[in-house]
């Protein structure tokens, strides 16, 4: 890299100790890397979880796991908002650290689950699963004993195995049988306490840790890309190493080790945290250390409200984790309000270049969200579809469901360094994408990968589906990403007005949010009827999952085409903010187009 003049220091001075970063780099790194493996390692387990261990139906499972992704993101404005008026984002980042673990550590609290029992000839009867994940098998327990089961002919048939053991006929006529869930309610309200918990941990620690990552560099230094770039791999390199392992372990040994080994790995981000702090070198302080002190009510002072706050944040994160159905309504309100304020800010108080640059921000805020929608299908419908309808098994082993989320960052830490190269090299020739042509195309590749998946479904018939299709996907869909996220937020903030910049954040963050609960939305439209945690008639399942599947993609297809067609208008109203987006062409070791705080951003 170019030692650019913006950077007066002798080079001696400048801290260059961790890959040529400052060693405040390495703190940050390792613990956005911790606290990602305990993200997306629970993330992994969850939806599977939500369907068999408390049997919640699909509908219910993916409409929580909906809001509680949706919430993380959206919390990271107050977080986000905390440390910059109060805070400082060191203090933050510590907290938030403090309640991940706890709210990872709450989730090995599993207790015995919940039971679903049916009545026959009056007779009672529990039905559940011999182990976890899409291997195991139904088992029926009556007072005399228990037999392994499986539903026949489209579900309308349970038949056993041990039909004397338990008392039942072979072929027992399931059509007339409904079943009741018992759901422990202490072990489901640890459940949303733990959710409620790491969704206030992410709120405080993510937004801010990238924001120290900007600090660690003064204005101007180049290597500031290159450094949002290796902390963009720290993330991954979490994502990844914790969807093999507490993936594997969770469904193979029981959830709570899995879990629990979510919660170590954010124990060893906090530690990490607080014993290398001092690397940052005072960095990310409170803005004013004496307005901290300041009483607000009684013995309460502004740095304790600013805690008090996150239990605030769990308070409201609880509820509506509890009733998620409401969500979208209480959430979707809000951001039209800002939406139609930031357009009315735009129209009346902005003028020139100015403006349309305002319109431009506005248009990739709303660009992410049928990308975001179909994308983060990932951890949700596409989790609990790999778990119960595709061949997972590779060398002999059948792979747990929730290890193919690695995929995703797997990709990214091969392909994030190429396509960096590649924008660098298109640069050179001037044929670099403009950044709303790039938006376009992410959108167009989220539709495409599930247009893989349908063909896929369609090949195999009434067979499993080849796990190449769950490869391809994931590929597509990451490509996607890399055409989208690294810029996204970055694009937004050089785009609005310094004025707004803030704003303007929250609104991205608050979308991304909205985006991730359509994507709940839409997962639970692929619901499938379970039993005991367990499909009853995968040949349903199946024609649902394709007939959704099909009709996001096309859809998100067809809104891409949109997005390239209005693409060069978009870029029009970017105005000189269009170039700043260019990579440099002699700038060959960065990391390409800006990877500014939008490849960290939650
Ligand atoms: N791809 C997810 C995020 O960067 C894990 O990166």
């Amino acid at each position: 890299m170019s030692d650019v003049s913006a950077d007066a220091r002798p080079r001696g001075l400048r801290d260059t100790s961790f890959f040529g970063h400052p060693k405040g780099l390495a703190i940050l790194f390792l613990t956005e890397m911790w606290e990602r493996f305990s993200y997306y390692g629970m993330r992994g387990l969850l939806v599977i979880y939500l369907t068999q261990h408390f049997l919640f139906s699909d509908q219910q499972s993916t409409l929580i796991y909906g809001a509680y992704t949706a919430l993380v993101y959206v919390m990271t404005i107050i977080g986000g908002t905390l440390a910059d008026r109060y805070l400082g984002q060191r203090k933050a980042v510590t907290y938030g650290a403090i309640l991940l673990v706890l709210g990872h550590g709450l989730m090995a609290f599993e207790g015995a689950g919940s039971r679903e029992v049916f009545e026959y000839e009056g007779a009672q009867y529990e039905i559940t699963l011999d182990g976890r994940g899409g291997d195991a098998s139904q088992l029926v327990i009556s007072e005399r004993g228990r037999s392994v089961a499986s539903f026949q002919q489209s579900g309308e048939i349970l038949a056993l195995e041990d039909p004397a053991a338990v008392g039942l006929p072979a072929e027992l006529d399931w059509t007339g049988i409904e079943t009741r869930v018992e759901q422990q309610q202490l072990y489901v309200n640890i459940l949303y306490l733990a959710l409620a918990l790491i969704i206030a941990g992410v709120g405080y620690l993510k937004a801010n840790i990238s924001t120290i990552v900007g600090e660690l560099y003064e204005l101007g230094d180049p290597r500031r890309d290159s450094g949002f770039t290796l902390f963009y791999m720290g993330i991954n390199l979490g994502s990844f190493l914790s969807s093999v392992t507490v993936g594997w372990i969770g469904i193979a040994y029981g959830w709570k080790y899995g879990f629990g080994l979510a919660g170590i790995g954010m124990l060893a981000g906090l530690l990490t945290f607080l014993f290398f702090q001092h690397w940052l070198e005072g960095k990310a302080a409170p803005p004013d250390p004496e307005k901290l002190k300041k009483p607000v009510l009684g013995p309460i002072n502004v740095e304790l409200a600013c805690y008090l706050a996150g239990l605030v944040i769990i308070a409201v994160a609880f509820i509506a984790v509890t009733l998620p159905d409401y969500f979208g309504g209480v959430v979707g309100p809000l951001g039209l309000i800002m939406l139609l304020f930031m357009a009315g800010y735009a129209l009346f108080q902005t003028k020139g270049e100015e403006r349309g640059q305002m319109f431009a921000a506005l248009y990739f805020i709303l660009a992410q969200i049928p990308f975001w929608a179909l994308f983060e299908q990932a951890g949700s419908s596409l989790n609990l579809f790999t778990d119960r309808l595709v061949d997972r098994t590779m060398f002999g082993w059948s792979v747990p469901a929730p290890v193919f989320q690695s995929l995703n960052a797997g990709f990214i830490i091969i392909f994030a360094p190429i396509l960096a190269w590649l924008w660098v090299t298109l640069a050179k020739r001037r044929l670099n994408p403009s950044t709303p042509v790039k938006f376009a195309i992410g959108v167009f590749m989220a539709g495409l990968g599930f247009y893989a998946l349908v063909g896929g479904i369609s090949v195999a018939g009434s067979g499993l589906i080849a796990v190449y299709f769950i490869f391809l996907i994931y590929w597509i869909h990451t490509m996607g990403e890399l055409m989208l996220s690294p810029v996204g937020l970055s694009a937004v903030t050089k785009l609005a007005p310094a004025r707004v910049v803030g704003m303007t954040m929250g609104a991205w963050f608050l979308f991304s949010g909205l985006s991730n609960y359509l994507a709940g939305v839409i997962a639970s439209t692929t619901g499938a009827e379970t039993i005991g945690g367990q499909l009853t008639d995968p040949e349903a399942a199946k024609a649902t999952y394709a007939a959704v599947y099909s009709n996001v993609g096309m859809t998100a297809m067809g809104i891409a085409v949109v997005m390239l067609a209005i693409s060069p208008l978009i870029k029009k109203l970017m105005g000189s903010a269009a170039k700043d987006m260019e990579p440099h062409p002699e700038d060959t070791e960065a990391g390409g187009p800006s990877m500014d705080r939008s490849s960290g951003a939650p």
